[in-house]
């Protein structure tokens, strides 16, 4: 359908100044040998907020975009700790991850703050990543679909009543159990839950669904990206572990396959 290959890495609260300098380099030089093979994807980098002035400097004017990893739901004032859509927009970024597992789990984000937080990021010109998933206990209880559409569904209030800024969602699947396991989901479960999202997707926002693109999750590795990407409704990745070295992520983005 025409959605290009979306391949976020999401560095979490890894990665000082220098170590981030030496990424930049590393992608730069990746990329450029592999200019072809770079058009069919897009490549979002979403470090911590303390690295993102300097990989804009590095990085600002290549093709590698930058995100960040939370925004407050405010516009700005007295929210001590927080960062602001502005300010991460002042900094280059042009995506957000939002409602992370790892930040519903330990931060008390829930499905509505999410969704005021989506809100938000498309007030301040992001482009919101929302991450959905289910933890191992309500996969083993065969709730899977149940979770996943409850999280979608507190969403749909929140997008823009601009029809044409909604393919701008971006939304992330990563089951809990599979996230920094090592313990990868089947393809045959992979798609499953994308095509279920779809249909949701679809169930609320017609035609347009075609158009959001549904990044996965999980455990991703060069050595089992082709399989996962390759998936009729995978449209790209959302890479923890194997997103600090640019010679693992690099690895990913070779794996990209060519889908239209
Ligand atoms: P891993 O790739 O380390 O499993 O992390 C996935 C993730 O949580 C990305 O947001």
């Amino acid at each position: 359908m025409g959605r290009r290959t979306l391949i976020v890495g999401n560095w979490k609260m890894n990665g000082l100044i220098e170590t981030a300098q030496e990424f930049a380099d590393a992608i730069l030089t990746g990329l450029s040998a592999r200019a072809g093979r770079f058009v069919q994807c897009e490549v979002v980098i979403c470090p911590p907020a303390t690295a993102l002035y300097v990989l804009n400097q590095r990085l600002g004017g290549s093709s590698v975009k930058l995100g960040g990893q939370n925004i407050s739901e405010h516009e700005s004032g007295p929210h001590t700790g927080e960062i602001c859509g502005i300010m991460l927009r002042n900094v280059g970024c042009r995506f957000v991850i939002l409602g992370h597992s790892e930040r519903r789990a330990t931060c008390g984000e829930d499905n509505e703050t999410v969704g005021r937080k989506m809100a938000a990021a498309f007030r301040d010109g992001l482009q919101p990543i929302v991450c959905v998933g289910e933890s191992l206990e309500e996969r083993d209880l065969g709730r899977t679909l149940e979770v996943v559409e409850g999280q979608i569904e507190a969403l749909i209030p929140y997008l823009p009543v601009h029809a044409a800024k909604r393919p701008l969602l971006v939304l992330a699947y990563e089951p809990v159990w599979a996230i920094g396991t090592g313990r990868n989901a089947t393809p045959e479960q992979i798609q499953e839950v994308h095509g279920f999202i779809r249909q949701r997707l679809e169930g609320e926002l017609g035609a347009d669904a075609q158009k959001i693109r549904i990044l996965y999750g999980g455990s991703v590795k060069g050595t089992n990206a082709r399989s996962i990407l390759a998936l009729k409704d995978v449209d790209g990745g959302l890479i923890g572990g194997a997103s600090l070295k640019a010679a693992d992520f690099l690895a990913i983005i070779d794996a990209v396959p060519e889908k239209f």
